[in-house]
């Protein structure tokens, strides 16, 4: 894997007197096929998000494709959580919340009345901005969720699912010895993992975060995007960040999102990240990343 760090200046036009200096550090992942060869998990067609009669996000259209870190970003109020929340029903939670458009996983409409969103749900796990560890043991932490979704097996097989699932998020080695503490006595960048263990224990497809580090410190952070990098080789990853730095380092693919003067949230562009911070193709997009707006 080679990694590039691009300086990018602008000093362009007349009417910036300060010269700005912005270092975006972007992966370059030599050998992955282009994002158009890879298999779509998420198919969005005009889809439109509204909290009763206020449109939050409008007419967005684009695809999520498997094995790869898809980073959302753009300005607080843009509508960047109620996109994540869509892929998996999430919004179905508040009362006034309804979407326009389509939302096709594997080409199946997510808002289609015969299908079941607690099964959705399990599919497509989700991981928050504040860790949120259930009150319980850390080992009844990864535990919960199989055994909601009915784990038939003997304590020995659930041992080597909490095991396993505590491994894959990389937190198996600080907590082995003491499964039986709280989940809510652990450090906050342990706590995320514990969540993301919890997330991934029950066998979704995808995990969408939401400002998963914003709580975290940079080493916890950093932490948890080689984290993610592991992840991504068997599971699809959305992320909403504000941190500009991260979606550079983490991800694969990375839409802006900004909103016109209505407050409803669209799409500027999408694209492969290292194009999208080095040469991005919308005036709006070069504004956001270099730190004129938001
Ligand atoms: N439960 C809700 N009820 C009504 N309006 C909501 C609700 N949640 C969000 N909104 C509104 O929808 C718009 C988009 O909010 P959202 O939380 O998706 O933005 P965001 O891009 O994630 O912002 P931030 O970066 O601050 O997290 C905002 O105008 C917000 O006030
Ligand atoms: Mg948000």
């Amino acid at each position: 894997m080679n990694v590039e760090l691009k300086e990018r200046t602008e000093a362009g036009t007349q009417d910036v007197k300060e010269r700005r200096v912005v270092h975006v550090a972007t992966v370059d992942r030599g050998d992955d096929p282009p994002t158009d060869a890879r298999e779509v998990v998420f198919d969005l067609q005009e889809l439109s998000c509204y909290y009763g009669s206020f449109r939050a996000v409008r007419d967005i259209s684009i695809q999520i494709h498997r094995n790869q870190i898809t980073a959302i970003i753009g300005p607080s109020g843009c509508g960047k959580s109620t996109l994540l929340r869509s892929f998996n029903r999430m919004n179905d939670l508040v009362d006034s919340a309804r979407v326009e458009g389509k939302v096709l996983y594997h080409g199946v409409d997510l808002y289609d009345p015969a299908i079941d969103p607690v099964e959705v749900r399990r599919r497509i796990g989700m991981v928050f901005q504040k860790p949120n560890p259930f009150p319980k043991s850390i080992y009844d932490n990864v535990a919960f969720g199989p055994k909601v979704a009915g784990f038939k097996g003997r304590k020995a097989e659930m041992d080597e699912l909490v095991e396993r699932s505590l491994r894959k998020a990389a937190i198996w080695d600080e907590v082995k010895d003491k499964l039986d503490t709280m989940g809510t006595a652990l450090s906050g960048g342990q706590q995320q993992r514990l969540c993301i263990a919890r997330a991934i224990a029950v066998e979704p497809e995808v995990i969408l975060m939401d400002e998963p580090c914003s709580a975290l410190d940079p080493i916890a952070t950093l932490k948890i995007e080689e984290l993610m990098r592991e992840l991504k080789e068997n599971y699809t990853i959305v992320i909403v960040t504000h941190n500009m730095q991260q979606a550079a380092r983490a991800s694969d693919v990375t839409a802006f999102l900004t909103m016109g003067d209505d407050r409803a949230g669209y799409l500027v562009e999408m694209a492969p990240t290292q194009q999208l911070f080095t040469s991005p193709a919308n005036r709006l997009t070069e504004d956001y990343i270099t730190g004129r707006f938001g």
